[in-house]
């Protein structure tokens, strides 16, 4: 088979995000279990990462888990532990070469100390000051409950008197929510839905949104290039009148 051709755009600063969406539907489809489909899952999250890095991306937010999630049965959620920490192991020295700066929000202290250990050490291994790109894992993560504990840090400064009602702006409000990114510039969700599923509410404001088909497993850095392709052709109006 012909190797794949890496096609270059020039992507450098955009923000771009993906709701990895699918992996149970593969899964059954394969006759697996779905901790099956989760593993799967980790190989082509790290395919999509050497591909976004290629394409000088600012940063990639992967939605990995969400706190709608942790409904899920106990089986699975100690799979996807187990996941997150030989993932981790696994693929930190990568990241480490690629010079490649590794970051996880939300709330995923029920997963237990040793997720948080691993992923503490694997943030401070891969933390450049100036990377290649940003890796934002969204663990346990929901838009709403980032809304919510920023409105309340916000509400306590207020209410201590350390800040004025006035003060209260959009860059204010990005600075007390957890995910580490300002402007989303691309979301796309894999696995046919066309929904959000309590992502990045506040970023998602002026987000080119991609909804595909294809679910996580099967997908492949040509479909991402895809996306990116259709991304650059669109044009960006923000509400301004462009003739
Ligand atoms: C996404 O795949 C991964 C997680 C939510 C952890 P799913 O497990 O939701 O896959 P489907 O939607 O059941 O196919
Ligand atoms: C969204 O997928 C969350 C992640 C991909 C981590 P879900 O499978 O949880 O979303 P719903 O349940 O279809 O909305
Ligand atoms: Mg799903």
């Amino acid at each position: 088979m012909a190797k794949h051709k890496t096609k270059s755009f020039n992507l450098s600063g955009a923000n771009v995000a993906i709701i990895m969406d699918g992996n149970g539907r593969w899964a059954k489809k394969n006759t697996l279990n779905v901790t099956s489909g989760h593993e799967k899952g980790v190989d082509v999250v790290r395919r999509i990462v050497e591909s976004a890095a290629q394409h000088k991306i600012a940063s990639l937010s992967l939605y990995a888990f969400s706190t709608e999630n942790w409904s899920r049965p106990k089986k699975e959620i100690l799979g996807i532990k187990k996941l997150i920490i030989s993932a981790i192991n696994a693929q930190v020295p990568d990241l480490i070469n690629q010079k490649v700066a590794l970051k996880f929000f939300g709330d995923y202290q029920g997963f237990g100390p040793e997720v948080t250990k691993a992923i503490e050490g694997a943030e401070l291994a891969t933390n450049f000051s100036t990377p290649t790109l940003e890796l934002n894992i969204a663990l346990g993560y929901g838009g709403r409950a980032d809304i919510l504990q920023a409105v309340k840090l916000i509400g306590q400064d207020v209410a201590s008197q350390n800040l004025k009602i006035t003060e209260i702006s959009d860059d204010l409000i990005f600075q007390h929510l957890k995910a580490p990114i300002k402007e989303l510039d691309l979301l796309i969700r894999t696995g046919g839905d066309h929904r959000i599923s309590n992502f990045l509410l506040y970023h998602l404001a002026y987000t080119e949104i991609q909804f595909l088909d294809t679910l996580w497993p099967d997908f492949t850095e040509q479909h991402f290039e895809q996306c990116l392709e259709e991304f650059m052709k669109t044009e960006r109006r923000f509400g301004k009148r462009i003739l």
